[in-house]
């Protein structure tokens, strides 16, 4: 495991070697341009890498990382990146994918004070809100916490349907597919909770944007 700044440019160089190897003209392809199919809203924690963990090479994910893979609508930072992913990058999927065993999740269920953290923490602490009944059910902590994990993914991928410009884009029929997946720390798999979604139907009609035709027939008051 790296410990100092100097084995991370060690393995800097290591890495270009190695991929200099096997793909002589890796970073002539790269240079050229950027198109890659997948947005990916991940948590922070250093175990859950996009790329390592899909086995995917670079040029293949845009990333977006978080503590607990949230999906805030006021996070002008993630909402860039999922404009220039959807709308100019054309992706056709963004993935969440949270973990088990996610610290912030740990954080958001306790009652402790974790000073300017307490900010963040507080829209986990709202899905918490939204499914307290089944969450509460639970007397094992782990199997409330794992579950917490996969509502709070859940509810991401809901927070992504409700932003207006992906709406827009399902209007005319293009991408992207928003899949909701959860990772294993103790064995390095990735589950997809099954929670795909490509238009807003799933979610209360408050959030569901009409079409601006929809809108001028409107009866005027
Ligand atoms: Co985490």
């Amino acid at each position: 495991m790296a410990e100092t700044i100097n084995d991370l440019l060690k393995g800097n160089r290591a890495w270009v070697k190695d991929i200099k190897d096997k793909i002589p003209d890796f970073f002539e392809q790269l240079e050229a341009g950027q198109s890659p199919k997948f947005l990916w809203i991940g948590c922070s924690d250093s175990r859950v890498p996009a790329t390592e963990i899909t086995n995917a090479v670079p040029g293949s994910i845009f990333v977006q990382r978080n503590i607990a893979n949230m999906v805030v609508h006021t996070d002008s930072n993630l909402l860039s990146v999922v404009y220039y992913a959807v709308m100019v990058l054309k992706v056709k999927h963004i993935i969440v994918c949270g973990h088990y065993g996610c610290g912030g999740i740990q954080a958001a269920l306790s009652n402790k004070r974790y000073g300017f953290l307490d900010n963040w923490l507080v829209h986990i602490k709202d899905v918490y809100r939204i499914h307290k009944d089944e969450l509460d059910a639970f007397e094992d902590d782990g199997l409330r916490s794992d579950r917490f994990v996969e509502l709070n993914i859940q509810e991401q991928v809901n927070n992504l349907s409700m932003v207006s410009f992906i709406q827009e884009q399902w209007e005319k029929g293009e991408f992207p597919y928003i899949h909701g997946w959860v990772y294993s720390l103790n064995n390095g798999l990735i589950k997809d909770l099954g929670v795909t979604v490509n238009d807003f139907h799933h979610l209360d009609e408050v959030y569901q944007y009409k079409k601006k035709k929809d809108l001028n027939e409107k009866p005027k008051p």
